[in-house]
């Protein structure tokens, strides 16, 4: 899969590309990376990118017509999405991280200043994306959020398969705890059945683990699931 980033921060994203997972995956050849860099295509003496608002207002936006050219040079490969990465776009969860990864190449906006050009995101944008309710300056570490999120769904770029399958959000339910060597750390134990042996044993607990951490720390995810009859057994013996 190959990603198109536009930022006038193109070597912020270096050591992301470098180290671990995604790491892996580029050095494989299983993601392609490359960065534009917007101010190569920014106007007059100063390269200028932004400018000030019409209407007035506090903030600078990005022009129109430096991200035209930046995205007019790039080379697409069918099929392809425009992605605007701004506070004010869809919230990017798991489930469009899945969808998104079904495309060839995915070209990404990182925004900056106050906002962008309106007209640019009409004629360009295919999706704005957020990646959450808070504020960035800009959208450089939204898209390494990206990056991270759908590079390690890509075949083969994770070492272990099941871990995607495994992992929190892929079943809309928080993950297990974790217990690794020693056995016993500052007077706490590891949970007893982890030393049991018995897997069927072992996975039911961690289910239901999983259950009740999702039931108190996310109601919101905790709604939407449809629960097993063993589940809901399950969840029973918290209660009592
Ligand atoms: Cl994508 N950009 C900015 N600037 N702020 C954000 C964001 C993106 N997502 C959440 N906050």
């Amino acid at each position: 899969m190959r990603f198109d980033i536009i930022t006038i921060f193109p070597e912020l994203f270096s050591p992301f590309l470098s180290h671990g997972v995604l790491g892996r995956g580029v050095r494989e050849g299983k993601i392609q990376v490359n960065l534009i860099n917007l101010r190569d295509f920014g106007e007059g003496a100063h390269r200028s990118v932004d400018d000030r608002p019409y209407g007035g207002g506090a903030g600078m936006v990005m022009m129109p017509v430096p991200l035209h050219r930046a995205l007019l040079s790039i080379e697409k490969q069918e099929p392809y999405l425009v992605v605007f990465l701004t506070p004010s776009g869809r919230l990017f969860e798991q489930n469009l991280a899945k969808e998104l990864m079904q495309k060839r190449q995915l070209i990404i906006v990182c925004g900056r200043y106050e906002g962008i050009d309106e007209r640019v995101l009409t004629l360009w944008g295919d999706l704005e994306l957020s990646i959450g309710d808070y504020v960035l300056s800009g959208g450089e570490v939204a898209a390494l959020v990206v990056l991270e999120v759908i590079g390690r769904m890509i075949p083969g770029v994770l070492g272990d398969e099941n871990s995607v399958q495994e992992e929190s959000f892929s079943e809309g339910l928080l993950e297990y705890p974790h217990y690794t060597r020693p056995r016993v750390f500052e007077g706490m134990e590891v949970p007893q059945v982890l030393l049991s042996g018995n897997h069927k044993e072992i996975s039911q607990w961690r289910r239901k683990m999983a259950l009740r951490r999702t039931k108190e720390r996310r109601p919101d995810l905790f709604s939407k699931l449809t629960l097993t009859q063993e589940e809901l057994n399950l969840l029973n013996e918290l209660d009592t």
